[in-house]
């Protein structure tokens, strides 16, 4: 049986009427529900799974779904675990309610653990369903809107995803600049999407089947940028044995990304601006000039404008660059976007380490969502990629909105304030252990970040992320007491 009923009575639930689906396979259970929700929501009865999921396919698919255990966990059927992660696999947003015997509580927890919002004990009256229903509606609502959401798949690693308006403006902003062949300035904090929405310009424009190649102008002194952006020929320098063609060479006909262009030198600024006014510089080294066609994409997270007033940015250069501004979106301005993101960067990082993804529960998206982000998508994506690792969906709860060591806790087990006690002193001694490690790296470098993130092996934007984790600074801005003034 699969109906949707009388949509002529049914009332507005905000601007519009709110869709539910029920499963059971008990007719009067159908029956009670219908005649308790048919006035105010649009209610589709299912007895069996097979309409369900059909049903879940199509635009009209509901808002929440209240589902019962037994109806899909007879022999005969399939297991309702398993109808549920096909369910999650669907519509991974989709609120999933399970109304269930309290003989069958046991494994229906275990339901939660496969991402059931929460469990209705039979017999239930209207009040249990309308707290349901009101609760997780409104946690459906800051779920996008279908249409928002989207997947450009960029290269074999990474894709584009978008899930709200905001970003779906994004990405019409950078469909309509790519055409345009102009220089394109990308603004927006540290991981919040600036290189992605760089090579989304480069793959939707006509250069896409040439280069597309990333400088970061940052991560080194400027002599080194120079010969790395325009090339040198042989003996321009010691060391100099054949001579080189620099990135802009490397990248004619195609697309160059000067990943923060703030911190650029800017003895080098004025070569720059030279380029973008007619393709043309010269090699170090060399008297005669090279040509280029070169789209230039910049990007940086500091106030360029700030920069410019303090003449570390010649202003000359921003006007050339900014031929189109992209701003991106700090990620605690598109919260309802987190669970789609969470959804891809789990199906990422399983593929990458070739192990199965792990659910997301509703206590763990709770978390995601309220959480503040300051390292945006980059900082999202590892917290995935920790929960993956970890499989430990409390820690992560816990990372994201700390506690007291033994503190109010858990409510399941007896020992579960003990457990968890021990779990945050692992984390901090290993946040301890890690950031002596990174301390004294740092300190053996001189504070030379290149040479240290070399030593330990990690990036050089790890290392500087990390730096601001851990709040380390060079001895000279430490605060050191005078000894003096301590007696
Ligand atoms: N819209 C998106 N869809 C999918 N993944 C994204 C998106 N935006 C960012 N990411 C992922 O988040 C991480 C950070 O993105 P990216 O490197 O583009 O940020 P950024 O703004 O350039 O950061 P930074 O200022 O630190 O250089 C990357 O792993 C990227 O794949
Ligand atoms: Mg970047």
């Amino acid at each position: 049986m699969a109906s949707t009923l009388k949509p002529e009575n049914m009332k507005n639930h905000g601007s519009r009427t709110a869709r539910i689906a029920i499963l059971d396979a008990d007719p009067a259970i159908l029956n009670y529900l219908e005649q308790i929700l048919g006035d105010r929501f649009k209610v589709s009865l299912f007895s069996d799974p097979a309409p369900l999921i059909f049903n879940l396919k199509e635009a009209s698919a509901p808002e929440l779904l209240l589902m019962d255990w037994h109806s899909c966990g007879d022999d005969e059927r399939e297991s309702a675990l398993s109808l549920l992660a096909r369910i999650r696999s669907l519509k991974p947003s989709l609120p999933v309610v399970m109304l269930a015997c309290s003989a069958e509580l046991k494994e229906v927890v275990a339901a939660t653990r496969m991402g059931a919002a929460d469990i209705i004990l039979k017999p239930f009256d209207k009040g249990d369903i309308d707290l349901a229903i009101e609760q997780y509606l409104k946690q459906a609502s800051i779920h996008a809107v279908e249409e928002d959401v989207k997947e450009i798949v960029l290269d074999e690693n990474t894709s584009f995803v978008r899930a709200n308006k905001r970003m779906r403006e994004i990405e019409s902003q950078c469909t309509l600049v790519a055409r345009a062949d102009i220089p394109v300035l990308i603004l927006g904090e540290s991981g919040t999407g600036k290189e992605i929405a760089a090579k989304l310009i480069h793959k939707m424009s006509n250069r896409s089947q040439r280069n597309f190649l990333k400088v970061n102008c940052a991560a080194m002194p400027a002599d080194l940028l120079e010969s790395e952006l325009f090339g040198y020929e042989q003996g321009a320098f010691t060391g100099a044995v054949k001579s080189k063609p620099g990135k802009f060479e490397l990248c004619d006909k195609g697309t160059i990304l000067l990943d923060e262009i703030g911190e650029m030198p800017t003895v080098l600024q004025a070569k720059l601006l030279q380029v973008l006014q007619d393709g043309s510089f010269s090699r170090l080294g060399s008297r005669s000039s090279v040509k280029v066609d070169v789209r230039v994409i910049a990007a940086t997270n500091i106030d360029i404008k700030a920069a410019i007033e303090q003449k570390t940015f010649r202003g000359d250069l921003y006007y050339r660059l900014n031929g189109f501004t992209v701003n991106m979106p700090p990620l605690r301005e598109r919260r309802e976007e987190i669970p789609v993101l969470s959804h891809h960067f789990m199906r990422k990082v399983a593929e990458k380490y070739n192990c199965a993804a792990l659910p997301v529960s509703p206590a763990l998206m709770r978390s995601l969502t309220a959480h503040s982000w300051p390292g945006n998508l980059r900082e999202l994506e590892n917290t995935i990629k920790r929960y993956l690792v970890l499989a430990d969906e409390q820690a992560i709860i816990d990372e994201l909105s700390p506690r007291q060591v033994g503190g109010p806790n858990r409510d399941s087990e007896d020992d579960s304030n003990a457990g968890e006690g021990l779990k945050q002193l692992v984390r901090h001694l290993k946040g301890d252990a890690e950031s002596g490690a990174i301390s004294q790296a740092l300190e053996e470098t001189g504070w030379n970040r290149k040479a240290a993130a070399s030593e330990l092996q990690i990036s050089y934007k790890a290392l500087l992320y990390k730096i601001k984790q851990y709040n380390l600074c060079p001895p000279q801005k430490r605060f050191n007491p005078d000894p003096a003034k301590i007696a």
